[in-house]
């Protein structure tokens, strides 16, 4: 495994400089007198992971995996910090009264793994590992208000206003955040070109995706209305199910307050107790780091070989016109995912503390002819209107951030059921006919194609898996 480290970044030294200072200082734990069991399940803070560590170049790839799991793994505990504190300061309720958990809007789990450990749902029993995708039992609701069970509108549903999100797989990601990384790069050149260019229209073509486009006035101001799928400050995010997350670190550091009341340093800073639960530091810099670094470094999902019968799907299925949002891979320029923080989203190469080289184990991503790496994702991480039906109905939302979702991944879909943000498909085929909006006449010819089509179609999709036995290289 080749890591590389950028000693020559200013910013970096100096945190470098820094941080062996700040966390020397221990902070109080609740050890003295504590029931066994009931401690911080991560242990005191001065045996946790230190920012220091993962950059000084001493730790191997497979040390930082193993931190990192262990985050994504740990049953949270109240000493770590788990759960909100009063509602004073913000805190949530929690189920009738129960003072730990809410469910309906967070505090839904005690631990990542929770919602992220279904390998496979294509054999019975499912198979389990870590870094998978989950059931509906474990879909996240989001910011819930109110729920009409006795269904006052009698249209059949009990109607919802929070969000209902089914968890994805989080296989592959790290080739993922490097594909989106190198197109905000691209994006932001092509910004730049627009405001040094006032009065001449800039296409904003990324890696054959298109965004739309910009234009300047002499002022130097960005017109952005033609600006389609993406974020008007043209950064790519492409994680979350409306593609909302420029990196894997800023979605841990949502699903950390969200899933679990833990308040990560970076976001309440540190030895600050804000929530008001007694718990202060209740993760660090350096813990974040090591989850991103290993959830990144996880396997890529895999394809079958494919039989006469698949390769004949595939056909279908760039004929009918699925690739056209769901694209069967992307090239990177380059093979390292760097690894930055703080992180500026405009500029993904800035305070970079380390590098991994995505072709190397246990990512294993396959080269490209001309270097970089080849990302068979099936998704073009742009956001498409996907209609009427599929809307979702969030009260936080505007109508047209409620059609809109990023085409997604379709790289393991064959272990991964159930289908769509909320997992209200059953089966690909019921996934396929649910499309409309920008897809409605894609997902039309696809309706109007023979059952022995459909067929090989649904053949091809079986043969996108994901790894079989993901993270063995950290689970021995
Ligand atoms: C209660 C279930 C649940 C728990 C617990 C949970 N997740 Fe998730 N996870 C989800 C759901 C649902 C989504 C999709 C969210 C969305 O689209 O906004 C998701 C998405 C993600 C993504 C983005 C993947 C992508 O491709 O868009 C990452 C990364 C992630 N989770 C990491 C974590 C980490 C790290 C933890 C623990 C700190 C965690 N999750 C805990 C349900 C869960
Ligand atoms: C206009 C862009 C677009 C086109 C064209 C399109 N899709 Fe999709 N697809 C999406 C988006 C966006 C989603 C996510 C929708 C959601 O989460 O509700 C999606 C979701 C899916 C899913 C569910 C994946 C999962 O993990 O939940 C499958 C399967 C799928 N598409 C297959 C196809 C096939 C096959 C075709 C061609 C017949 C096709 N799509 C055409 C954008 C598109």
């Amino acid at each position: 495994m080749v890591t590389r480290y950028k000693k020559n970044n200013l910013r970096t030294a100096t945190l470098a400089l820094l941080l062996p200072i700040c966390l020397s200082v221990s902070f109080p734990v609740r050890s003295a007198g504590v029931v066994t069991g009931d401690g911080p399940a991560l242990g005191p803070l001065e045996s946790r992971t230190r920012q220091i560590d993962l950059q000084s170049d001493v730790k191997s790839l497979r040390q930082i995996r193993q931190m990192g799991i262990k985050i994504f793994t740990t049953q949270f505990r109240h000493a770590d910090g788990f759960g909100d504190g009063p509602i004073e300061l913000g805190g949530r309720p929690t189920l009738q009264d129960n003072g730990t958990f809410l469910r309906v809007n967070g505090l839904d789990s005690q631990t990542c793994v929770a919602c992220h450990d279904v390998v496979s749902a294509d054999a019975a029993p499912a198979i389990l590992g870590v870094g998978g995708s989950a059931g509906i039992g474990s879909s996240a609701m989001f910011m819930t208000r109110a729920i009409d069970a006795a269904d006052a509108t009698g249209n059949g549903f009990a109607a919802f206003d929070g969000r209902l999100i089914n968890p994805p797989a989080l296989f592959g990601v790290g080739g993922v955040q490097l594909v989106a990384k190198e197109m905000t790069a691209k994006l932001q050149e092509l910004k730049r070109q627009a405001i040094n260019n006032p009065g001449v229209q800039v296409q904003l073509n990324v890696k054959g995706v298109d965004f739309g486009h910009v234009v300047a006035d002499q002022a130097g101001n960005l017109d952005t209305a033609g600006v389609e799928g993406v974020d008007l400050d043209l950064v790519v995010r492409p994680f979350g199910r409306k593609g909302e997350f420029a990196t894997v670190r800023q979605f841990d550091v949502g699903a950390l307050m969200f899933h679990f009341g833990m308040q990560p340093v970076e976001s309440v800073g540190r030895d600050v107790d804000a929530d008001g639960d007694g718990v202060a530091n209740e993760i660090t810099i350096g813990e974040l780091s090591a989850l991103e670094i290993f959830l990144t470094t996880q396997e890529r999902p895999v394809q079958l070989s494919m039989d006469k019968f698949a390769r004949s799907g595939f056909r279908q299925f760039k004929r009918v016109g699925c690739a056209g949002c769901h694209k069967p891979a992307m090239n990177t320029k380059n093979q390292y995912l760097s690894y930055s923080y703080p992180e500026v989203e405009t500029d993904p190469g800035l305070n970079v503390y380390f590098e991994v080289d995505l072709t190397a184990p246990p990512s294993g991503f396959q080269k490209g002819r001309r270097g970089g790496l080849v990302v068979p994702m099936f998704s073009d991480l742009k956001r498409h209107d996907m209609g009427p039906e599929l809307a979702e109905d969030f009260h936080a939302a505007t109508a047209q951030q409620n059609s809109e979702f990023i085409t997604a991944k379709l790289w393991g879909v064959a272990d991964s059921a159930p289908y769509l943000h909320d997992g209200r498909a059953l089966t690909l085929n019921e996934a396929i006919y649910l499309h409309g909006g920008e897809a409605q006449s894609v997902r039309d010819t696809y309706v109007a194609l023979s059952i022995p089509e459909k067929n090989e179609l649904i053949a091809f999709l079986l043969t996108l898996r994901n790894p079989r036995n993901p993270n063995a290289d950290v689970l021995e």
